[in-house]
């Protein structure tokens, strides 16, 4: 790609260092390089002043309590998150400041200030507990990007509920199974959404999954669609309309003095196996990392527009789109729809309208918005943005620079931000005022933090390749798997000793200390920047009536970082052909949801397995990639392989 514009070439060199434009950085909050050693010398007391900018109720008497694998920050604290993310905004002149901006696909356009959201929270609140809702209990949100969403989140954490937002891409399958997992009571969904110009219809799906998940009582439906005709059937008794019950909800609600350690929400994501994990992450830390990292590496300044593009149903949502950004009073632009709709500068319209100045986005976005040229973007005003981020997945160098050059003007820092559904908040990323940036790399720890390149036997590599590692707790960590906790322990703290978290990727360090994380090393693949576990794939595929045996690994692709690959058997006289290709890439959909849906479906005899019956990924991986074959000496048939590379081949 990069040969289509000359002008980065040069930019794109090994050695190419950015340092922070002269005129940003004097102008940057964080300008003290003492902050990292601070963090290093006594994290504890350096967490302790990040947690002492948040309100709370009564202080904490201990800052840590680490039993490895099992932390509790901020211990016999207690505070709000809604009164943090809300409350303490309108006893000041931040009351009438702009919270939300959002933006409809169709073009439909609200703002809410702080004080809107206050009273909207509080209302719900009292919706929530009219209903029945306590504190502890689950509650699952299943909606499109409306602020509606923000504020059941903030209402949830306003009574001690506990919120599980599935991302409205998700089939009606995955709902019912976060749901019943989490044994959620209530469910906030909306009649539909609008995608690409379409429909998602949510109270549909949503009907189909609470056919199996009877722990739900209550229904709440926002509006979404006014007049459109996809039929709303209302289940006498369960289902509500939001606007309906919000009417004569009262205007106040009194928040719960929640402990640090209380749970704030349940996040889903996929991991090695086929269920996927309820990440649980409780209050204070949480809450305590990311309001502080918002500020530190987004530079936030008062009068700031910042936008993340994440759907809230992702954690860049929860923690970069709710609660850091509202934490610091700022002000949130939210987008509801696709990037190229209805043309492909509706990103660059929309920071325009608003006059952005932060924008937080994702490489596969980045390589998308390049292949459709810089025409877009150069049709609009870009000239307010200041700063510029990345998240979800490696940004390959060419990404980088086109966007520092395309987007940013080149006068906007690029903060490389790393970080996990489990990590809560930002672990990895420059400070934009101080940090010298790498196309590529996603720099150093932030301060507090500890990294480590590891090899397997848990040896430190200072410089070259090995295993990712986080070496000390953090105040936004996981505190658990939901209903499983030795899951938790055996995923993240058994690779080494139980005080060493293993992150689950393939990282290097430079000789100048850069971390460049090079991607996942378990079967977890990055297709958009979404995690898709391999196994969940396969469980969909091989629910397939005419599916034996199937094994998906992930491939290079050039816009979604890697595409989905499934190598597929089928059963005993059943005749493979494009359609049923075609059937199996639906039914996968149809199980998870559009996401996972395979982008090659290649049938095969049989697949290539170890003498002791283990399929080999590898090989199919180096299949897939179209790549010279490794090692097969172990195989039990080394025909297969060959076959197999034979007939990829042949499709192509
Ligand atoms: O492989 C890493 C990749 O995304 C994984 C985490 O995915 P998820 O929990 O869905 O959270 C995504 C949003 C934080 C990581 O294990 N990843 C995330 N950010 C980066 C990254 N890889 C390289 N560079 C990044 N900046």
């Amino acid at each position: 790609m990069a040969d289509q514009h000359p002008e980065i070439a040069d930019l794109l060199s090994e050695h190419r260092r950015f340092d922070p434009p002269a005129a940003f950085a004097a102008a940057a909050t964080i300008t003290d390089p003492g902050l990292y050693a601070r963090g290093a010398e006594d994290p504890e007391a350096f967490w302790a002043s990040q947690a002492g900018e948040l309100e709370w109720y009564t202080p904490w008497t201990r800052v840590l309590d680490w039993a490895p694998p099992h932390a509790k920050w901020f211990t016999g604290g207690t505070l709000n998150a809604s009164v943090n993310c809300v409350d303490r905004h309108v006893r000041g002149p931040r009351r009438n400041k702009a919270a939300l901006i959002w933006e409809g696909e169709p073009g439909d356009r609200r703002t809410l200030t702080y004080f809107d959201l206050y009273r909207q929270v509080s209302q719900f609140a009292n919706v929530l507990t009219r209903l029945g809702v306590r504190r502890g209990d689950r509650v699952a949100l299943y909606m499109p990007l409306i602020p509606e969403l923000a504020i059941a989140m903030l209402a949830c954490a306003r009574i001690g509920a506990v919120h599980s937002v599935v991302f409205g891409g998700f089939s009606a399958e995955s709902l019912r199974d976060r749901i019943n997992d989490a044994q959620a009571t209530l469910l906030v969904t909306a009649d539909g959404g609008w995608r690409r110009g379409a429909v998602v219809p949510l109270k549909q799906m949503a009907d189909e999954a609470l056919r199996e998940a009877p722990s739900i009582k209550n229904v709440v439906i926002v509006q979404r669609l006014q007049g459109s005709p996809v039929p709303v059937p209302l289940q006498e008794g369960r289902d509500h309309w939001w606007h309906r019950l919000m009417m004569d909800a009262p205007l106040t609600c009194d928040p719960e003095r929640m402990d640090a350690e209380d749970m704030l929400f349940i996040l889903y994501t996929s991991g090695t196996t086929g269920k996927p994990k309820g990440i649980v992450h409780t209050t204070g830390g949480y809450l305590t990392q990311v309001a502080a990292t918002t500020r530190w590496v987004f530079d936030l300044k008062e009068d700031d527009v910042y936008w993340c593009t994440a759907d809230i149903g992702w954690v860049t949502g929860h923690s970069y789109l709710v609660y850091g950004p509202l934490a610091n009073g700022a002000t949130v632009v939210m987008y509801e729809g696709a990037p190229d709709w209805p043309a492909r500068d509706r990103v660059w319209e929309v920071i325009e309208r608003y006059g952005v100045t932060i924008l937080y986005t994702a490489p596969t976005a980045i390589r998308a918005f390049m292949r459709w040229g810089t025409e877009w973007p150069g049709k609009r005003d870009l000239t307010s943005l200041r700063l510029l981020g990345s998240v979800g997945e490696p940004i390959n160098p060419e990404a980088w620079v086109w966007y520092h050059r395309f987007i940013g003007g080149e006068r906007c820092p690029i903060v490389d931000t790393w970080w996990q559904t489990e990590t809560g908040g930002m672990m990895i990323a420059p400070l934009p005022g101080l940090t010298r940036t790498k196309p590529g790399s996603a720099t150093r720890p932030l301060p507090g933090i500890s990294a480590e390149i590891r090899r397997d036997d848990g040896t430190d590599i200072p410089v070259g390749g090995g295993l990712l590692a986080l070496t000390r707790p953090w105040p936004s960590m996981l505190r658990g798997i939901y209903g499983d906790m030795d899951r938790y322990v055996k995923t993240y703290w058994s690779r080494w000793t139980p005080d060493i978290y293993f992150t689950g990727d393939g990282a290097k360090r430079d000789a100048d200390g850069f971390f460049w994380v090079l991607g996942r090393v378990d079967d977890v693949l990055n297709v958009a920047g979404h995690r898709i576990g391999t196994m969940e794939v396969e469980s969909a595929l091989v629910d397939h009536p005419q599916v034996a045996e199937s094994a998906v690994v992930g491939r290079p692709h050039e816009i979604k970082g890697q595409a989905l690959c499934a190598f597929v058997t089928v059963k005993e006289g059943v005749h493979t052909s494009d359609v049923l290709a075609a059937e199996l890439k639906d039914h996968v959909a149809k199980k998870i949801g559009a996401i996972a849906k395979p982008d090659d479906i290649i049938f095969a005899a049989d697949l290539p397995k170890t003498r002791s019956g283990k399929i080999m990924r590898r090989l199919l991986r180096d299949i897939a990639e179209g790549k010279a074959l490794g090692d097969t000496t172990t195989l039990a048939d080394p025909g297969v392989v060959a076959r197999l590379k034979d007939q990829y081949q042949g499709t192509e």
